[in-house]
């Protein structure tokens, strides 16, 4: 473990993500032993409260999220945690907050930025001008999603940030690296002959990756309204995990190894932005999201969308990529279907034979699943499909970290290879920039679908015009939607 003689910082510390996420997970690693004493934790907010109130409603929080709560573990947990009252939009306010940073003694600081993106290129340059970057150890910088509105926003950011703090000292969070089975691609791909042997388009037929939501927007329409899907949830964690799926082999599976291939991929990515035929982009928005609160009542912002994609390369050549994502629908689930193509060779057995399919459940169970062909017991010539299921989730002795104590551990370490570099994120906004030039007037193309369902029909179609359809797992044993 590195050093962590720290003093962690978080601009937002009164929000949602810190007192819901953050401190929680926080919490976790103290209890497994995995953070060194001598790390102080300073939560900044704008709010009238002192460190008392703040520890007294983090032990409220905590006590009802976690079934482990312990009171004297918390007691000790707390003494790290200490409230300040400051505005971070005035500069005259920083000086204050150095002094009382100088106070806790710490060599090393890390200052996490869970603000909204306008807010970073402030905050940094107030950091810097105000001299609380001129410190003895390291000085690390973590920005939530979304880095950026579109690349215009995410370009002048970044010039801002990594001046002052340079590429290796930032780390750009997508919480989505941060989770069990993502992290897991990598192994099930590259530690198995019989996936990296044919991890091609030899083999594959199709990917599909699909991130469904069971919320609408909640409390949260002031700001969803202005992103929309596209924005919040594909240029981060659908092209994410679509690059470490396509990636080619990396030199190593460190840091820059994996990034330089992931960057790659969304560099040779092409999108069909062709809404009219309804063939390869299919925008949707759940009925009653215009009355919810801090959304436009007139608003044509996309609930949902699905897409086809390629990557343009030896390895995919014509293999199509479908990724969909959306809110309001029938569950909450990740996961990512990887199709292979149907053996052409004859078998003794006369029925037609099913895909081969591999899927990787990313949330809310996680695991991994082979579906195969076998004869049908005591049938001659009966086929049947039969599904090889890993549940990690399943086990009751284990239980997997939450997305955000890997990532908090990783920053301690200084490790930022589940973090997306600069590159990544402008060739995610470069995409996505193409798809929103491309499509100015979304009006006439949403599709509306019911709440709870599972999205538009015409998301379907565009993938039945290809003779393919959204494989789902509750009914895998009857095929598919
Ligand atoms: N919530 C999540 O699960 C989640 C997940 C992924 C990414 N994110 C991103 O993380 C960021 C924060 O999300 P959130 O849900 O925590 O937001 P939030 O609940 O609205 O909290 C915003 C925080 O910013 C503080 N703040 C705003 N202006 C301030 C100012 N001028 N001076 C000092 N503090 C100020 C607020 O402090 P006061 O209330 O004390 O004024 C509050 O602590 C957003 O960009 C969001 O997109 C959130």
């Amino acid at each position: 473990m590195e050093n962590q003689n720290v003093l962690f910082t978080i601009f937002g510390g009164t929000g949602d993500l810190t007192y819901y996420k953050l401190i929680p997970a926080f919490y976790q690693l103290f209890l497994g032993g995995r953070l060194l004493n001598d790390m102080t934790i300073i939560v900044l907010g704008r709010k009238d409260k002192d460190t008392t109130t703040y520890r007294d409603e983090v032990r409220e929080i905590l006590m009802k999220k976690i079934s482990n709560f312990n009171e004297n573990i918390f007691v000790a947990f707390s003494a790290k945690l200490h409230y300040y009252k400051m505005n971070f939009e005035k500069p005259e306010a920083y000086e204050g907050l150095n002094t009382f940073m100088e106070s806790k003694n710490c060599p090393n600081r890390i200052f996490y930025l869970a603000t909204a993106p306008k807010f970073f290129p402030f905050i940094s340059e107030q950091l810097k001008d105000n001299k609380l970057l001129d410190i003895e150890g390291y000085a690390r910088a973590v920005f939530e999603k979304p880095f950026g509105y579109d690349l215009e926003s995410a370009e002048e950011i970044n010039a801002t940030i990594s001046d002052i703090f340079g590429e290796d000292h930032i780390f750009r969070i997508d919480h989505y690296l941060g989770k069990e089975m993502i992290q897991n691609i990598n192994t099930v791909r590259f530690s198995n002959q019989i996936f990296s042997a044919i991890w091609n388009k030899e083999s594959i037929d199709n990917i599909q990756i699909t991130v469904k939501e069971k919320d609408g927007v909640k409390d949260r329409g002031g700001y969803y309204d202005h992103a929309g899907a596209l924005r919040d949830m594909v240029q981060n964690h659908l092209l994410q995990i679509l690059a470490l799926v396509a990636m080619e082999p990396p030199k190593s599976l460190n840091n820059h190894g994996i990034r330089e291939e992931k960057v790659k991929v969304l560099q040779n990515l092409s999108i069909e932005t062709e809404l009219e035929s309804h063939t390869n982009l299919i925008f949707g928005q759940y009925e009653g999201y215009r009355d919810e609160v801090k959304v436009d009542p007139n608003s044509n912002t996309e609930t949902f969308v699905a897409m086809k994609c390629f990557v343009k390369s030896p390895r995919w050549e014509g293999v199509p990529f479908y990724l969909r994502t959306g809110k309001g629908l029938d569950g909450g689930e990740a996961k990512i279907v990887i199709e292979f193509k149907v053996d052409g060779s004859s078998t003794p057995l006369n029925a037609e034979k099913i895909p081969n399919l591999l899927i990787i459940k990313i949330q809310p169970d996680e695991g991994v699943y082979l579906r195969i062909n076998t004869k049908e017991p005591r049938s001659e010539s009966n086929l049947m499909s039969v599904n090889l299921s890993y549940c990690q989730s399943c086990d009751i002795f284990y239980k997997s970290p939450d997305a955000y104590e890997r990532l908090l551990l990783d920053i301690l370490n200084g490790d930022t290879a589940m973090f997306t570099g600069w590159e990544e994120v402008k060739s995610a906004w470069e995409l996505i920039s193409e798809v929103v030039k491309k499509c100015p007037d979304k009006s006439k193309y949403l599709d509306t679908y019911p709440i709870g369902s599972d999205g538009p029909a015409s998301a379907h179609r565009m993938i039945k015009m290809d003779g393919r359809h959204w494989w789902r797992l509750d009914d895998l044993n009857n095929d598919s939607e």
